[in-house]
């Protein structure tokens, strides 16, 4: 197995981490066995969502401020790695797809009007970037291009060396790497993907700067900050984003992440969106993840563990239900959802599938009125989720502030 294989999935994880569950991976993949009816509408159109005939006040129309940005409310994560199979490449949960199939899912996202497109150096390692870059080869000025930097990467072989690395040194050197990678002049949103405690936040902020003054990068975001972090970040370089986990499984932003955004002005990005595929109705109680030959990450994630599963369904039977009432897919809903909670947020599901692409778009036709979204928010709150939202050991990386600048 090459070093990318073995470094190919967890990639937001510490390697210990990834060592312990690679060791099983071998050849073979499991590839999604469904597909939920698609409801594909063009981005840019309004779709009339049956059954709907309710005033349309929280409907999240064509474009939404992000930011300095302005794009079309739903986006692209492209998130994959080499699989084990020769020319696979597959994403961290269970789907599996090719390179040349990768970059027509981005092309045909683009034209369909998705313009924010989500990477990161350590999706591959490398490998995701490169994708994003052939893909949008002629289509670049169409899309906001974010990526982020902070892992600890061997520069060559893209190896995680352990732990993060934002020294200004290090990301001087990855932005050159990705704007190779990206085969662009300027990335629009430069993140860190994860606070390394060993560096003042002023000193990345100051290093991005630098590069935002060189113009090869336009803007500034961080991922899974912790809230002072934030606020003097924003002093030094004026954020874009943040980017957090957030949906209906998981709303820890919602407490002070999300105000703090609101009271600066900072556009807010959702990461798994879709609860890591759990809030599209595909996974039921009786789902067991894949440990081998191929990781699929949720089986190290303590909310999909057995016991915790069967109590979490209870969420998936809400989303079920109101995207009936919705004539919409849970997939939709639960993305509606998001849109409907603040008219700066946009979430990036990630898909391998054309078809779920397209009906992610078909999201922003769906509307609340604010008494559906009051009963919906209620009876999404109902549910207490069992189990914590990633490994501990991943965990430990959301929410840390840096030490003081002296
Ligand atoms: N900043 C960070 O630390 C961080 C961490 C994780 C992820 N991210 C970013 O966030 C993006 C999205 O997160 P994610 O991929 O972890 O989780 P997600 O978007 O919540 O879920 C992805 C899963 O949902 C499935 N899916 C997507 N659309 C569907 C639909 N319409 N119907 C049924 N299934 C559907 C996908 O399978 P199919 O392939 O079969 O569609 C995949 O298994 C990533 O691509 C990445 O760019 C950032």
């Amino acid at each position: 197995m090459s070093s990318n294989d073995r470094h190919a999935r967890l990639n937001d994880a510490p390697p210990s981490l990834q060592r312990r569950h690679l060791l099983t991976a071998a050849l073979s993949l499991g590839v999604a066995p469904w597909l939920l009816f698609a409801c594909v509408p063009r981005a840019g159109a309004v779709v009339p969502v049956a059954g709907d005939s309710a005033p349309r006040q929280q409907s999240a129309g064509q474009r939404r401020k992000l930011g300095p940005f302005e794009v079309f409310p739903v986006g692209l994560g492209c998130q994959w790695h080499p699989g084990t199979a020769r020319g696979s490449v597959v994403d961290m949960y269970h789907s599996a797809f090719d390179r040349p199939a990768a970059v027509r899912l981005i092309r045909r996202a683009v034209d369909r009007g998705i313009t924010l497109i989500d990477t990161a150096e350590v999706y591959g390692p490398f490998l995701s970037e490169d994708i994003v870059g052939e893909a949008l080869q002629g289509i670049r000025d169409k899309v906001v291009l974010e990526t982020k930097f902070g892992m600890d990467l061997d520069p060559k072989t893209g190896q995680r060396l352990g732990g993060l690395n934002s020294r200004p040194e290090h990301i001087r050197q990855v932005v050159e790497a990705q704007l190779r990678r990206l085969k662009t002049d300027r990335i629009d949103i430069l993140i860190q993907h994860r606070v390394d405690p060993q560096v003042p936040i002023e000193d990345v902020a100051g290093a991005v700067k630098d590069l935002i003054a060189e113009g090869k990068v336009l803007h500034f975001g961080l991922s899974e900050p912790g809230t002072q972090t934030i606020r003097r970040a924003h002093a030094v370089l004026p954020l874009a984003v943040i980017q957090n986990e957030y949906s209906m499984l998981w709303r820890g932003p919602e407490a002070q992440v999300l105000p703090i955004c609101e009271e600066l002005g900072i556009g807010f990005v959702c990461w798994s969106p879709l609860g890591m595929g759990f809030l599209t109705g595909s996974v039921t109680a009786d789902t067991r993840f894949e440990t081998s030959p191929e990781m699929d990450f949720r089986a190290v994630v303590p909310r999909f563990a057995p016991e915790a599963l069967a109590a979490n369904m209870a969420l998936v039977n809400v989303v079920k239900t109101w995207a009936q009432r919705k004539n919409a897919t849970p997939a939709q809903l639960a993305l509606a959802w998001l849109l409907a909670q603040r008219p700066w947020i946009v979430p990036i599901p990630g898909t391998t599938q054309v078809a779920h692409m397209e009906e992610n778009i078909g999201a922003t036709a769906i509307s609340f009125t604010p008494d559906e979204l009051q009963q919906l928010n209620a009876a999404v709150s109902a549910v207490s989720i069992r189990g914590e939202r990633l490994p501990p050991a991943v965990l430990r990386m959301s929410g840390v502030d840096t030490p003081p600048k002296h």
